[in-house]
């Protein structure tokens, strides 16, 4: 399974991020999942000469990235500098930027710009509730739409998709999605992928869910589910709780 260690802005201290960073190469190095972390932006400069000759830094994902191209845009961080310093994934469209005014189209160019670097873009989605009607599964199709119909055929195969409702953000286990609900969503969308990759070309985008994942939940939500990974914020900022949620599915 690809994890993802989603710092957020929890890590505020040089000798946790060194930690965390240490703990997650451990648990890469059994090489049963894929683990990346995506440290805040200065962490990232610090521990990217790690790699590769310490080989004590994980994969690296950023938060976020600009939307801009380099020159004159004060305080922005391109995809051409996350790329050169050694960024593998970029989270884009977390429900926490778009609630700042991130919209479906900027969130396509920042892919955009992710993807013509090489890298990986890891998409957010996800709706803020669920409605008896179930707009909410429309919600979802609209944000993976705009930004997969602006893609080509290759780019699309290089996407992952995160989803992450938002209601499930940041709580207890006890409130994170149930297993049968999120098994529903995965197949819903494969389906919305497979309008534009069809055949057997959507299998090769992943799909991790994200929203209060930890150790005490995440089995059964890899179980049945068919879900390629998880997106994990607060418990990935906890060198023990990062450890115990990895080994609960290894
Ligand atoms: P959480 O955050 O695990 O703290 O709920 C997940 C996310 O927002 O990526």
């Amino acid at each position: 399974m690809l994890i993802v260690g989603n710092w957020k802005a929890y890590v505020e201290s040089k000798a946790k991020a060194k930690a965390l960073c240490a703990g997650a190469r451990r648990l890469g190095a059994k090489g049963v999942h894929e683990i990346v972390i995506a440290p805040s932006f200065p962490y990232i400069g610090m521990l990217a000469p790690l790699r590769p000759s310490v080989k004590d830094v994980p994969a690296l994902g950023a938060q976020d990235v600009s939307i801009t191209v380099g020159g004159a845009k004060t305080g922005e961080v391109t995809a051409g500098v996350l790329r050169e310093i050694g960024v593998s994934y970029v989270i884009v469209g977390h429900s926490e930027r778009r609630a700042r005014g991130e919209t479906d189209e900027i969130v396509t160019e920042k892919a955009r710009h992710v993807l013509a670097h090489g890298m990986t873009p890891i998409i957010c989605v996800g709706e803020a509730d669920r409605d008896p009607e179930a707009q909410y599964l429309k919600f979802v199709r609209a944000q993976i739409s705009s930004v997969f119909a602006a893609l080509t055929p290759k780019e699309r195969l290089s996407v992952v998709v995160a989803y992450e409702p938002i209601w499930a953000i940041g709580k207890t286990d006890l409130e994170a999605i149930t297993p049968t609900d999120l098994a529903e969503m995965v197949l819903y969308i494969r389906k919305v992928l497979a309008d534009f990759m069809p055949g057997r070309a959507n299998q090769k985008v992943r799909i991790l869910y994200g929203g209060s994942v930890d150790a005490d939940d995440v089995r059964s939500l890899a179980t049945g589910t068919l879900v390629d990974g998880f997106l994990v914020g607060r418990a990935s900022t906890d060198v023990a709780d990062f450890s115990a949620l990895v080994k609960a599915i290894s």
